[in-house]
């Protein structure tokens, strides 16, 4: 009793197809399902227990009923094990497809030449390498019609398209990837909780030396117009990350905080722009004129503060 073949491929299949279907089905997200729910991983070591008791038990079945037969039967059952499988129906086309005579009727088909015993047999082209060819005729027809005499489209609209479609996703993808943003991309941010985030960033990190209103202390006053480091989102976003001149005491705060924390506080840094603190800090640094900003908001109009509050309010529209 020999056929002990297959155990060890019918097992892992079943099994990995089990472990395919729940991968399936269960609903867990980014991660595989076995990592996420402990549950899955204990129902598949059940899996592979139950197939392996299944297979032991099959060939104990199948050891005790080949003990009880006669000699002859066991014969008989050994050689029906043993015949190998045959595919009828795959073997017959992929013989038609190729269009071979079989050996034995090579006779039908040889020429009549002779070169020092080498002869040749007429074959058929085979079928499918006629078939391709016929469909490929087919294929240069309409193409040629679509692409030729109709014009549908061409490579260049098929490149616009699909650079389209793709600057679509990106936008979509940036809206839910704001951990993407660096001193170049970042927008100023003006929804309410990002302001707020920025807020409780600030106030729990920069406070020691900016104040709480950003009037300046041991760093600079951000409230103002002048900036040392420059103004406008950009410029802000690249100090707070990367930190202030050597020795100055503002570090790289990329360190501490993710890029999207960055451009939350850089915005809310910059919402203290035109307000009043407590204690304003001198103005340190140049005149930080926006050079996107509007035309209206010429470096003279913006000289004194009562203007400075009006000229920011239209560039942050
Ligand atoms: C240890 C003190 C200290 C802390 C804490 C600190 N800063 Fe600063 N900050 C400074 C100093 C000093 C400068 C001036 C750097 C220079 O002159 O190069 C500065 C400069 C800046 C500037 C540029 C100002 C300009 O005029 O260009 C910004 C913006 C700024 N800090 C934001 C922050 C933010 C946001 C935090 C918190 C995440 C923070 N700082 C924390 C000391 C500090």
């Amino acid at each position: 009793m020999k056929n002990t073949s297959t155990w060890w491929i019918k097992i892992p299949l079943i099994f990995f197809i089990i472990f395919g279907i729940t991968e399936f089905v269960v609903d867990s997200g980014e991660m595989p399902a076995f990592i996420k729910y402990p549950m899955v991983q204990v129902f598949l070591v059940f899996v592979l227990f139950l197939l392996i008791v299944i297979a032991v038990i099959t060939r104990a079945i199948e050891n005790v009923m080949f003990q009880t037969l006669s000699k002859e039967a066991q014969e008989r059952y050994i050689a029906a094990k043993s015949k190998s499988f045959h595919w009828k129906w795959g073997e017959e086309t992929y013989q038609n497809l190729l269009g071979s005579k079989p050996i034995e009727k090579e006779g039908e088909i040889i020429l009549d030449h002779n070169y020092d015993g080498i002869r040749e047999l007429d074959n058929n082209l085979p079928p499918w390498w006629v078939y391709l060819f016929y469909a490929s005729i087919v294929f240069a027809v309409v193409y040629l019609a679509r692409f030729h005499v109709f014009n549908e489209y061409d490579q260049i609209q098929e490149y616009d398209q699909e650079v389209a479609a793709a600057q679509l996703e990106i936008e979509e993808y940036k809206k839910t990837a704001k951990g993407l943003v660096d001193a170049n991309t970042v927008e100023l941010l003006t929804d309410a909780g990002d302001l707020k985030a920025g807020q409780t960033i600030f106030e729990s990190n920069c406070v020691a030396c900016h104040m709480v209103d950003g009037g300046g202390g041991i760093g600079p006053n951000l409230t103002d117009q002048n900036w040392i480091l420059g103004g406008g989102i950009k410029n802000v976003f690249h100090t707070i990350s990367e930190g202030g001149r050597d020795g100055k005491g503002m570090i790289a705060w990329k360190q501490n905080l993710k890029p999207a924390e960055i451009a939350q506080v850089a915005s809310y840094v910059l919402s203290f722009q035109g307000t009043t603190p407590a204690n304003p800090k001198a103005a340190e640094g140049d005149l930080w004129v926006d050079p996107n900003a509007p035309e209206s908001a010429t470096p003279a109009e913006e000289a004194s503060t009562e203007q400075e509050v009006d000229s920011t309010s239209v560039t942050m529209n």
